[in-house]
């Protein structure tokens, strides 16, 4: 199963991505991690993405599919990916049908996850990750089970994300934003679109989302 998760920055792509690939053992691409991991690493292309993702800018084409481009080349994607956040422009569209089309892995489904962008900065705000697993939650809407542990891994520090201090919130909400509409009209022309109601609690997105992937 080749799968893209889209939606508008803090739509639930991650969150989902958690039980999609936990239950399909498919391996999750979120280009959001790997710049991160990068950027952790003091690497050489962390030092560039850090200078677009510190603005809520997208980092350029160029390097965003090159990356895509080597990690979908590898073996584990032979039995399906998910990718998480990419593409964000038509341009990442197209370069994306050319791998899929080299590498023989085309497209399944995309799934959109659909929310009014005014519930968005709530999300994001309030949103902390396990800083050893990597594991999300939220102040409201998804607290770890045992206060200040983690679920998954039973890790005690947490922390948040740098993008998401308000100043930078909001140009990532406007950037998205303008790039969402012709991506959403691009997969739907090649009828690969299936759009879920991402303002519904968790729990409900994820049924819905397991529905259509019991098709595949
Ligand atoms: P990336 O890491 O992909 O960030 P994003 O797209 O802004 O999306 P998020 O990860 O913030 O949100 P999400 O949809 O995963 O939501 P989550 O599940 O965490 O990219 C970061 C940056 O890297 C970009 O800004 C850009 O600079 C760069 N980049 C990445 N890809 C790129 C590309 N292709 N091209 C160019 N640049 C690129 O949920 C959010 C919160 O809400 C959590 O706290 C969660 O618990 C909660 N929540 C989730 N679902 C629900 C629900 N249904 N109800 C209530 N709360 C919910
Ligand atoms: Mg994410």
């Amino acid at each position: 199963m080749n799968l893209i998760l889209m939606g508008l920055p803090g739509a639930g792509k991650g969150t989902q991505a958690e039980d999609i690939v936990a239950k399909y053992k498919i391996p999750h691409i979120s280009t959001g991690d790997i710049f991160r991991a990068a950027i952790s690493n003091k690497t050489d292309l962390g030092l560039k993405a850090k200078q677009y993702i510190d603005k809520g800018n997208l980092v350029p084409d160029d390097v965003t599919c090159g990356i895509v481009k080597e990690r979908l080349s590898k073996d584990d994607t032979k039995i399906g990916y998910m990718l998480d956040g990419f593409p964000r422009t038509i341009d990442q569209a197209n370069s994306l049908e050319d791998i899929t089309s080299e590498l023989d892995n085309k497209l399944d489904a995309v799934i959109n996850i659909d929310v009014d962008p005014d519930v968005l900065v709530e999300r994001l705000s309030g949103r902390f990750i396990c800083k050893n697993c990597g594991a999300t939650y939220h102040k409201i809407y998804k607290m770890p089970k045992v206060n200040d542990t983690c679920d998954i891994c039973g890790g005690h520090e947490f922390y948040q994300r740098s993008d998401d201090k308000p100043e930078t919130v909001k140009n990532r909400l406007d950037v998205n934003i303008k790039m969402n509409t012709p991506l959403i009209d691009f997969y739907k022309q090649k009828g690969l679109l299936y759009t879920v109601d991402g303002n519904q609690n968790i729990d409900d997105v994820k049924k819905d989302i397991d529905k259509i992937l019991q098709r595949f």
